[in-house]
């Protein structure tokens, strides 16, 4: 019999980043990250097991699709199974409404809404850690998005990659902008990124130590309610980030993330308190208190390069929705919240 769920995740945006791995099995990062899951941008992924299929089918944003992303599906599914003790293959149905692999966060919201969708579609009640968990093996940020708010991912050698939420959505007055620079799939995916990193950054070692101490410094700003300390820790974080990768030869940046960035600089200048934050891609993600988000939208919207901004706000993490229709051919369910 076919078992269908359909749920409905956002993406989130690392404030204090993960960037590289540590040595043991697990996906486990090097480093541990504090994270924003925002609304305003959704995956939508329905999952059903079917008997009668002969393989896993994965259609994203109405195409069918094959490959490394369906190999990629097949892994966590195959998870799943073992756990269930389920021997049908299942059918996904997902769509984006924001930009797919370019460095917005798409694979974290697509394995946080596989990773729920498919342990409810085959029967098992895992909590939001253990899916978490599964999350994690594909795509470490993705763990991030099962919960809602302020969400930090545990890491380092000898850590478990726990996940668990800092801070509820309302903790922080916090808008993020997202200046798309592009609508083309990224050249260079995160993790070939974090393995040149380490391989070939002199500044490698300097991020592992680094990165903790933001982190540390960055929650306790996020606790103390300092929306200003959290965003120079984020941009920091960044920024740090980027140099280490930049230094082995990968550079993620555009000329557009740039005039961007120096946007943003000019915002601090004239007295807007804006930070900048930037991912394995070209987009710049600024962020801003509510009462500045209409004139940052403007400024970013006047930079060259910049295409558009999105505007989104701390959200809820990955959560079944009832699905009212068969997913339709064009790849699209129809939820109901
Ligand atoms: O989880 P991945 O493999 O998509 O890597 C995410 C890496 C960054 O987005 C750059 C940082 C982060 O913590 O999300």
């Amino acid at each position: 019999m076919a078992s269908s769920v359909t749920v409905v995740s956002h993406p989130n945006i690392a404030l204090a980043k993960y960037w590289g791995k540590s040595s043991g099995e697990g996906n486990i990062p090097a480093v541990p990250s504090l994270s924003v899951t925002l609304d305003g941008l959704a995956t939508t992924t329905t999952v059903t097991f079917d008997a009668s299929l002969a393989a896993d089918e994965l259609v994203l944003g109405g195409g069918v699709t094959q490959g490394r992303p369906l190999a990629r599906a097949t892994e966590m599914l195959d998870r799943v199974r073992a756990a269930a003790r389920l021997d049908a293959r299942a059918r996904i149905v997902s769509v984006n409404d924001f930009p797919t692999a370019s460095g917005l966060a798409s694979s974290a919201s697509g394995f946080a809404a596989l990773a729920l969708a498919s342990t409810r579609a085959a029967g098992l009640a895992w909590t939001p850690e253990a899916n978490a968990e599964l999350a994690r093996r594909s795509s470490a940020s993705a763990a991030r998005s099962l919960f809602g708010g302020f969400v930090e991912l545990d890491g380092g050698e000898g850590s478990k990659g726990e996940t668990r939420q800092v801070a509820p959505a309302d903790a922080l007055d916090l808008c993020v902008l997202v200046a798309v620079t592009s609508e083309e799939a990224k050249t260079v995916s995160s993790t070939e990124g974090m393995m040149r990193t380490s391989r070939e950054s002199p500044y490698y070692a300097s991020w592992l130590v680094e990165a903790p101490r933001i982190h540390l410094a960055l929650r306790a700003a996020l606790l103390a309610g300092d929306v200003e300390q959290l965003g120079a820790l984020a941009e920091r974080s960044a920024l740090a980030m980027h140099a280490s990768a930049m230094a082995a030869g990968v550079i993620f940046f555009s000329g557009a993330t740039l005039a961007a960035l120096a946007e943003v600089h000019a915002m601090r200048r004239s007295g807007v308190c804006a930070f900048a934050t930037m991912d394995a891609g070209p987009h710049l993600k600024c962020l801003v208190s509510s009462a500045d988000a209409a004139a940052a939208r403007t400024r970013l919207l006047a930079v060259p390069g910049v295409l558009r901004v999105l505007q989104a706000r701390p959200g809820e993490g990955a959560r079944e929705v009832r699905a009212t229709a068969a997913p339709v051919a064009s790849g699209v369910a129809e939820v109901t919240p």
